[in-house]
């Protein structure tokens, strides 16, 4: 299959529309990241999509709709201060979670008794979504536990020859995934950090709790995705805290000295701390929002550009860097080596 990338226009929209209908899967931009979308009525376009990425089959998908859409059509019931979330944030990079039974394909929501609906407000997102008038699932378009794509080329890079068309909208401004935030009980609970941060929330409707799963009393998850690795670039990844320059120096020494190719991926303000011969310094930005948008594009041009990733935490821990944080963990955490590069 050939993979073409098309700017989003009125031919690129009906090609896409002509395939999601036919039951296929296309990537779209969101200002958050790529997504690869589906029909949500479809069992077998929903089935595609969890093939194609090698996606856990317990992790549920995302719809996105229109901001016109009538969410009463796919949700069971919306509490007050959801209404007052969607008015204050949508469209926006904020993902809401509703009790819905029985109202899309049952491969999206994996057996929950829930959806997580997103109204995205990338204009091509919202071109494509008006354009075809139903719900898509788009998990991110990237390969499962690969770093999630901000860029068209990041999509092609995964899945070229695997779908058929990426619409490319440019590069996501947001660049870290959406707030996902369950709705299902009194107050709302934040499942998923993002640039919409609990203080935001709370601000709007008074109260907002952080979803931690006690997994020791065998509490069913909330939100499985929380769980998996995730956002791995495909080369060595070492994480080190933000007074812990010292410990990181030393490890970059010891793997210049086995012949190992060393990238620094840190606060733009601290490169040259790191910067030396044989290391090249990968500038994240200084404000929190430069760190969101930066921060996938740069675990992408690592995997190019080194055999060990070198991260240091940023400085700030609240508001947006929470995600920020919460997504370079995951790509820096555990195993060494996330995972190898697939062979073709
Ligand atoms: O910004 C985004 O949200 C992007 C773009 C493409 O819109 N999408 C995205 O999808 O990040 P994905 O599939 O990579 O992540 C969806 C997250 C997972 O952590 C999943 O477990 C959670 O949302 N989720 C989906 N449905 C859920 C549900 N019914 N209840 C709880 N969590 C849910
Ligand atoms: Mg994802």
């Amino acid at each position: 299959m050939q993979t073409k990338i098309l700017p989003v226009d009125k031919d690129s929209l009906t090609e896409a529309k002509n395939i999601i209908f036919s039951g296929g899967v296309v990537a779209i931009p969101t200002e958050t990241v790529y997504g690869l979308g589906a029909n949500a009525f479809d069992d077998d376009a929903v089935r595609k999509i969890f093939q194609i990425k090698g996606r856990p089959n317990d992790n549920p998908l995302i719809a996105h709709v229109h901001k016109a859409y009538d969410l009463s059509q796919i949700v069971d019931e919306i509490p007050a201060y959801a209404i007052k979330l969607q008015q204050a944030f949508l469209p926006g990079p904020l993902t809401l979670v509703y009790p819905s039974k029985n109202k899309v394909s049952k491969y999206v929501s994996c057996g929950l008794d829930t959806l997580a609906v997103r109204v995205p407000s990338h204009e091509g997102a919202q071109a494509f979504l008006k354009e075809v008038g139903i719900p898509i699932v788009a998990p991110s378009a990237n390969l499962s536990r690969h770093v999630s794509p901000t860029s068209a080329g990041h999509v092609y890079d995964d899945f070229n020859g695997k779908i058929p068309l990426v619409l490319d909208g440019g590069e996501c401004v947001g660049g870290i995934e959406s707030t996902v935030c369950d709705c299902t009980g009194e107050v709302p609970v934040i499942l998923r950090p993002g640039l919409i941060t609990r203080e935001m929330i709370a601000e709007v409707v008074g109260a907002c709790e952080t979803y931690v799963p006690d997994l020791k009393k065998g509490e069913k998850v909330k939100s499985p995705g929380v769980l998996y690795k995730h956002y791995s670039p495909r080369c060595k990844t070492k994480l080190y805290a933000c007074e812990d320059g010292e410990n990181a120096r030393l490890t970059i020494e010891r793997e210049l000295q086995n012949g190992q190719r060393v990238a620094v991926l840190c606060e733009t303000n601290r490169v040259s701390e790191f910067e030396r011969a044989g290391v090249k310094c990968l500038p994240l930005g200084n404000s929190q929002e430069e760190m969101a948008a930066n921060l996938y594009k740069l675990l992408r041009a690592a995997e190019g550009v080194c055999d060990v990733l070198i991260g240091i935490e940023p400085k700030e821990k609240d508001g947006v860097m929470i995600g920020v944080l919460n997504r370079l963990r995951k790509a820096c955490c555990s195993e060494d080596i996330a995972h190898e590069k697939p062979k073709n």
